[in-house]
């Protein structure tokens, strides 16, 4: 079994790379269980229900949060019908949402939810090996696999967090920092351990927003807002090989660039409101191309006009 886990989404470009992306990714690498960080997905802190929604559609199976939970207004509310979203489990008991989620798929029953680390963050959480420990009894019988996200700042904390899981959880997994850490490994027990994921957005950024302004406040210490940037998008993910009996055997770190046809990287170069784009190879397989072209007018951002292109680029890989 594989489980592909998504470090923090960013905002709109961190967004889009998932929808264009994920859906192949999927079937070339063959994946189970697709799970994402969405906490900083609705302008860069927050999350909505709609955007939840959109990222489900592309075949993410589960949405996880940090910190940043409650930044969008009303969100406390919209969890409550968000069969596939969980808040961070170690927050306070009163907090509204799921505190961890099982996802059941090719006959493999995987649990799923984050701790908040409490070294450097500022939300007020339990003890996150305490809350972790528990959970992991709880469900003990109700899952044969268990992902946990490590949702913290410190290095310390998670690599603690690993050792302390390792053989009970299939992964520990880390994200919060926006920066991958190139520490993959397979604990003694057989848990997979990365501290931490990295960001699915803009790498010519300061942890996905514009660098100029980023710049400033630490030069003078004013508040500014700092706005997503947009420049250089990659998806940053890990990807774990798993038994039956949910012992991890392989972890692989993924950071994948932008793809050429993607429509806001090729809409500048061809002055029209929509590009159709087809290749030969996908004429076996008309479900693929018209997945394609759906994808393309998801991302158109207006209504198509007849302005249309039809650009052709034979032999070209997607
Ligand atoms: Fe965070």
């Amino acid at each position: 079994m594989k489980l592909l886990f998504i470090g923090d989404i960013v905002g709109r470009p961190g967004r889009d790379i998932v929808c264009a992306e994920v859906p192949r990714l999927q079937a070339e690498r063959n994946i189970d269980f697709i799970i994402a960080n969405a906490e900083n997905t609705a302008a860069g802190a927050g999350v909505t229900g709609a955007i939840c929604q959109t990222l489900l559609k592309t075949g993410v199976d589960a949405i996880t949060l940090g910190d940043h939970v409650w930044d969008q207004r009303g969100f406390d509310h919209e969890i409550l019908d968000l069969d596939c979203v969980c808040r961070p489990a170690n927050l306070p008991v009163a907090c509204p949402g799921r505190d961890h989620l099982v996802v059941e798929k090719n006959g493999c029953r995987l649990a799923i939810f984050t701790v908040l680390g409490r070294s450097f963050v500022g939300m007020k959480a339990e003890c996150p090996f305490l809350a972790a420990d528990a959970l992991l009894k709880k469900l003990n019988g109700v899952a044969n696999a268990f992902f946990v996200e490590a949702h913290a700042e410190a290095t310390s904390e998670k690599q603690a967090l690993g050792w302390f899981l390792d053989g009970r959880a299939t992964a520990v997994l880390g994200t919060h920092t926006h920066v991958t850490t190139a520490d993959c490994s397979l604990l003694h027990r057989k848990t997979a351990f990365q501290c931490d994921v990295g960001m699915t957005g803009s790498h010519a950024s300061v942890l996905g927003r514009e660098i100029e302004p980023a710049i400033a406040r630490f030069l003078d210490s004013m508040p500014r807002r700092c706005e997503v940037a947009t420049g250089d998008v990659r998806l940053s993910a890990t990807l774990v090989e798993f038994d039956a009996a949910g012992r991890a055997q392989d972890i692989e770190r993924l950071s994948l660039p932008q793809s050429l046809w993607n429509f806001r990287v090729l809409q500048p170069m061809f002055p029209c409101r929509m590009i159709v784009y087809w290749n030969p190879r996908w004429s076996r397989r008309n479900t693929f191309i018209w997945l394609r072209i759906r994808t393309m007018l998801r991302q158109c951002p207006t209504t198509v006009l007849p302005n249309v292109s039809i650009l052709l680029r034979a032999g070209l890989s997607a």
